[in-house]
């Protein structure tokens, strides 16, 4: 894989981060991410890649652009499987709250699990923790487990949980045990990353998100050294047809990090949408904007921070 590719789609996730950003705020969820979709769309047409998008904004009757199957690129460049969302936290962004980002993954074509629209129970650490925990241990087992490996006394640790009724049950595990807890309102691929980043106080993340967020979440994660497992967690016998459909064998199988994201041809890119921990949000300035970004590669562990300055009088696409 051109390792020139991630400055590449940099764009493409600028794109659509400069988008949505102009209407944060505005309580318009739909608007913010139509407004992702049709930027990073467009963004695609200039990138010279024969790409097939294996996790997007849905299967092709459902959406009508960055539909699971379509090809982005320009057909000319190599031959890659991409996973996308145009933006992680269409909430957040109506809201103007924290952690909205938008995020591209690709790899090899055939390295991705192709996940189906369900949920997903999962389990994110850094790499500290890596290759220790197992998502169908018990809770107390496993927070143990990750205290030890990062060195710290368990009242000290750091457990990520989006803010659902249905982690009920787990937040009162996670508090029997006395670990800390940070309850997130949406964006759990924010959260995932979060494990490996040494300036967020994040050292677990736990429970059940979307799936093709897992799939999202392990691709950055394999960049960045840590572990991550999943396993499908269905809301009803449509999703479960729906997965059989995409290829699912085994629906209550828990994937390894290598099952959701294969091999080192991995390549993970975000830019930060509204204000986050790991990225800040899209800043507009006279005539312009300036967007902060991160690209990471599996096979040399590189992480590289972009900070870009926009001047939409020279980019008339924005
Ligand atoms: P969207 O950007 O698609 O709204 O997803 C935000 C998100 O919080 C994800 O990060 C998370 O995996 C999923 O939604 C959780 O789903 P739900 O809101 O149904 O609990």
């Amino acid at each position: 894989m051109d390792r020139n590719l991630g400055l590449e789609l940099v764009r493409v996730t600028e794109a659509a981060a400069l988008a949505s950003a102009r209407l944060m705020g505005r309580g318009d969820e739909k608007a913010a991410d139509q407004a992702a979709v049709d930027a990073m769309r467009r963004a695609f047409d200039d990138i010279d890649i024969d790409g097939m998008i294996v996790i997007g904004e849905g299967e092709r009757d459902e959406a009508p652009m960055l539909y699971i199957g379509e090809n982005v690129g320009t057909k000319k460049g190599p031959s890659i499987d991409i996973a996308l969302d145009p933006l992680e936290g269409t909430t957040i962004t109506a809201k103007g709250g924290y952690n909205a980002t938008s995020v591209i993954a690709v790899a090899e074509r055939g390295c991705f699990l192709h996940a189906p629209d369900t949920y997903m129970n999962k389990i994110a650490v850094g790499p500290e923790a890596r290759g220790l925990v197992n998502l169908d241990d018990p809770i107390p087992e496993t927070l143990k487990k990750v205290a030890q490996a990062m060195k710290k006394h368990l009242e000290d640790l750091t457990v990520c949980i989006l803010d659902r009724p249905r982690h009920d049950e787990l937040i009162k595990q996670v508090r029997d045990c006395g670990s800390r807890i940070k309850l997130i309102s949406d964006g759990d691929v924010s959260g995932a990353i979060a494990t490996c980043m040494p300036d967020s106080p994040v050292d677990i993340l736990l429970g059940i998100g979307g799936a093709p967020e897992g799939v999202l979440s392990a691709a950055a994660l394999k960049c960045l050294g840590g572990d991550f497992q999943g396993s499908l967690h269905f809301r009803n016998d449509d999703e479960k047809e729906r997965a059989k459909k995409m290829g699912v064998k085994d629906l209550n199988k828990t994937y390894t990090l290598e099952e959701l994201a294969k091999g080192e041809s991995v390549l993970f890119c975000a830019t930060g949408v509204t204000d986050g921990e790991m990225l800040k949000g899209v800043s507009f300035t006279g005539n312009g904007a300036v967007t902060y970004s991160i690209v990471m590669r599996a096979r040399t562990r590189t992480i590289r921070w972009i900070k870009s300055v926009h001047h939409f009088d020279f980019k008339p696409k924005y």
